[in-house]
């Protein structure tokens, strides 16, 4: 058969593959943008598992309508004005992927204003992007996906259940509140609440997020060396889980599964951990962007420091130390343990939100 280059549909929709693999991931991008345009409220609204409509909005800088008509177009990103800032990202975002992979694959709805402009809109169906036309709304963007996958049935199979879907999608939302506390954030999945965070300093959105049994058994962490710093908290060893999942590390205010990390959490504490268990911690490291290169998974989850070994020797020296410490001291640090989970807390979170 001959070489051809693929209609730019099928291109986009392959491209769309790496980038939204399911709902969780849309809820990723969308969110990764608000906070990218420094919104101090996120609302993010789910049902059918994500798969029916997702629904994010946030009080950040907005777009005007030039701005709107290229968010949606393939490698379009304001977020690199220079081609050197590859190699030190200080943004969530700098593909310029993730809002037309998303409109290749759905139904997408985009609301934006400027704090000094008017409302525009601008809807993308399957890829098809329509014009941008005055709207109504507040400062901000509102994004709505809806019908995802409606255009590629094929994907759609490889979803789980709508359960598990907005599971995973919460889960997302979850990682991404943890690494900016001081940001607002709302999630409901088919109109029940499942988060609700007021703007709050990190000690306190570890608590909220990760309940009072963890901020009774935590243990701060904190070290410095290679230009890195490290902080966070790390449960006693007699608190585990079954899995991994509770193990929240924030690279940069990123939240990532990398490797390495992982690794030098398991290999610091596994000496005090029965076998089979898993450690429990919320970890931040921080680091110049240039000492760390986003750009090397698909999903930004696994890094590639430039220095790992020093990295990797920053991380167990520092959790061992935080254990040493903490041996012995089964007496929780008072004011702890008045944080209660986000459950059903901190209504008074939303003075002025108004849902749409
Ligand atoms: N919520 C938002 N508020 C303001 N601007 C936004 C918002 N969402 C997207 N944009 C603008 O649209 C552009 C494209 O967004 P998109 O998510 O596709 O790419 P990106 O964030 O630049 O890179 P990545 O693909 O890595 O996420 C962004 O660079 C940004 O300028
Ligand atoms: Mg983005």
């Amino acid at each position: 058969m001959p070489v051809r280059l693929l209609p730019e549909t099928t291109a986009n929709r392959i491209a769309a593959g790496e980038v939204v693999e399911r709902p969780a991931a849309v809820a990723k991008e969308l969110v990764e943008n608000a906070l990218d345009a420094g919104a101090t409220r996120i609302a993010v609204a789910l049902e059918g598992g994500g798969i029916e409509r997702i629904l994010v909005e946030d009080d950040g800088a907005g777009m005007g309508p030039a701005d709107l008509e290229l968010s949606v177009e393939r490698h379009a990103t304001s977020k690199l004005p220079e081609e050197a800032m590859l190699f030190r990202i200080a943004s969530l975002g700098f593909r310029g992927e993730a809002l037309p992979s998303i409109g290749a694959v759905s139904r997408l709805l985009l609301t934006s204003r400027r704090r000094d402009g008017d409302a525009h809109s601008l809807a993308v169906e399957g890829g098809r992007k329509g014009p941008v036309l005055p709207a109504a709304g507040a400062p901000g963007t509102r994004v709505e996906m809806q019908d995802l996958f409606y255009a590629v049935p094929a994907r759609r199979k490889f979803l789980k259940t709508a359960r598990s879907e907005a599971e995973a999608a919460v889960e997302a939302v979850r990682r991404l509140a943890l690494a900016w506390p001081e940001v607002a954030f709302r999630m409901t999945v088919d109109g029940r609440e499942v988060l609700s965070l007021p703007g709050q300093r990190r000690e306190a959105r570890i608590h909220a997020l990760l309940g009072a049994d963890f901020a009774a058994a935590a243990l701060p962490v904190a070290g410095e060396g290679a230009g890195a710093t490290l902080s966070g908290l790390l449960a006693q060893p007699a608190y585990t889980r079954a899995t991994g999942t509770e193990q929240h590390l924030v690279v940069n205010r990123r939240p990532v599964r990398d490797p390495v990390l992982r690794t030098a959490l398991r290999v610091a504490t596994r000496d005090l951990i029965a076998a089979g268990r898993h450690p429990v911690a919320a970890l931040f490291l921080d680091l110049p962007p240039e000492a760390v290169d986003v750009n090397v998974h698909p999903m930004k989850t696994e890094l590639r420091f430039r220095e790992e070994a020093a990295v990797r020797g920053l991380m167990i020296s520092a959790l061992r130390r935080a254990l040493a410490t903490g041996a012995g001291e089964a007496v929780p640090t008072p004011g702890l343990t008045q944080y209660r989970p986000a459950a059903g807390g901190a209504r008074g979170a939303w003075p002025g939100w108004r849902p749409r």
